[in-house]
């Protein structure tokens, strides 16, 4: 037999194998990234915050596998961890330690976490944490933002990329094959419109049983006060607030953006970084909430169903709690606010170099570049203003550069980014810049 090792890695070129990609996979790729075929890759490995190539070409990494390498690729603690686990079992649907002490870990960080149900992945947790919040409150609609990601459940992708305003609070669906009707059941309003998002929420109280929000929404900061106007809205009406901290969880602060921006909902959707890297996802909350998922001495009509094969599977728990061991280091969190802050303001020097309205939006750990005069847009219509031929022409030169980064989409920070990395990086930037205001 061959030697194990070599199962899925053969000596095939990355031209090789991008045509290959091109035939078998669905749309050619893993899912919506998709560089142009000169700036493609394949990769073959991740190193801390560099991914190398099949043809061996190093990359300085700020796509972080979309988020959840926050602590690095391959950090020797997560390895070590996940090795030993391996070697006990990979998933066994019984209660198992590792999915126990993340639990009790959850509830410790995490300001409004009572409880915790596991599911796989983000998009599982904001559809089922919509669900408890319809049990819970007893009422069928939700409301979400305009322009907020909750990823691509049916409920999430009403007002998700429009381009333009919706005709608030009804929005279209972003996507086939989602049922009309369900416009009727999820109202859209703009992000950071207290007093339109109480109006809505007024208004409709008697139908709403769920708020769900990035508290960070994209690359858009908070108004002071909306998420608390918002938090008061759901209070007074018994409707469930949901935060989505699928980007901000262990990310913004080690409490999230709970922490960070000082408001507490009664439910939050937590995965990415939280996991190490590993599949797996999170519902946190207060129990009275958490109660209407129930369990199976319940009558099956009696609860909220959630469930899930892999929920708690130990390998990512385990490597979640490695993660965390990392995250709760001292310093952690300032070293990413001034490796992110660095960034950001040399990002935008070097659009002024360039005469260029260059924006690094949203915090230092997670930010986006948007092409566009306006430096501090409020909601998804403020953003539309980004230029987006601009965006791809820099990604696209960023890449063929060294640096991996998705067009018109985020930077993410990890701990695993150096001064060097910096530098290295605001480099090349000023080399792309130099492109993209050539035109
Ligand atoms: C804020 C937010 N919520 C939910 C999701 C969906 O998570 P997943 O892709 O794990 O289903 C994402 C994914 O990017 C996200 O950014």
């Amino acid at each position: 037999m061959a030697d194990a090792r070599n199962i899925g890695q053969t000596s095939a070129t990355e031209a090789e194998l991008l045509d290959l990609a091109g035939n078998v996979l669905n749309g050619g790729a893993l899912g919506f990234l998709m560089l142009p075929r000169e700036a493609d890759v394949v990769i073959r490995e991740g190193r801390g915050s560099k991914l190398i190539s099949v043809d061996g070409r190093e990359y300085i990494d700020f796509l972080m596998g979309s988020g959840p390498m926050l602590v690095g690729h391959c950090h020797p603690r997560v390895i070590e961890a996940v090795e030993h686990q391996m070697r006990q079992g990979t998933t066994f649907y019984f209660l198992n330690e590792p999915a126990i002490r993340l639990a009790e870990q959850m509830i410790e960080a995490v300001p409004c976490a009572e409880e915790i149900r596991y599911v796989s992945t983000g998009s599982d947790a904001t559809f089922l944490s919509l669900r408890a919040g319809r049990a819970f409150a007893g009422r069928s609609k939700i409301l979400k933002f305009e322009g907020g990601w909750h990823g691509t459940n049916d409920y999430a992708m009403f007002g998700t990329v429009p381009q333009h305003a919706s005709d608030y609070p009804h929005a279209e669906s972003d996507s086939l094959g989602v049922p009309d009707v369900l416009g009727d059941e999820v109202l859209v309003a703009p992000f950071n419109d207290a007093e339109f998002a109480e109006q809505v929420i007024d208004q409709h109280a008697g139908e709403l049983g769920a708020v769900i929000v990035e508290p960070l929404q994209r690359v858009l900061k908070p108004e002071p006060g909306f998420l608390q106007a918002v938090r008061d809205a759901c209070t007074r009406h018994g409707i469930v607030l949901i935060f989505d901290e699928i980007v901000t969880g262990f990310r913004l602060a080690w409490g999230g953006a709970q922490e960070a921006y000082g408001v507490v909902p009664d439910l939050a959707c937590y995965g990415k970084a939280m996991a190490g890297g590993y599949p797996l996802a999170v519902i946190a909350g207060r129990k009275e909430v958490m109660d209407a998922f129930g369990n199976v001495s319940r009558p099956p009509q009696s609860i909220a169903w959630a469930s899930g094969t892999f929920n708690g599977n130990p390998i990512g728990s385990t490597a979640a709690l490695a993660a965390m061991e990392l995250l709760s280091a001292p310093g952690v969190y300032d070293q990413l606010h001034r490796i992110g802050s660095r960034l950001r303001s040399g990002i935008e020097e070097a659009g002024r170099r360039h005469g260029l309205p260059v924006q690094a939006l949203g915090e230092d750990m997670v930010f986006g570049v948007r092409f566009m005069e306006n430096s501090q847009p409020k909601t998804w219509v403020d953003l539309l203003e980004n230029d987006k031929a601009m965006g791809s022409t820099f990604a696209v030169e960023c890449v063929k550069r060294g640096i991996l980064i998705v067009p018109n989409e985020k930077f993410y920070i990890s701990i695993a980014h150096t001064d060097e990395d910096v530098d290295r990086t605001l480099e090349i930037i000023d080399e792309a810049l130099k492109v993209v205001a050539a035109g």
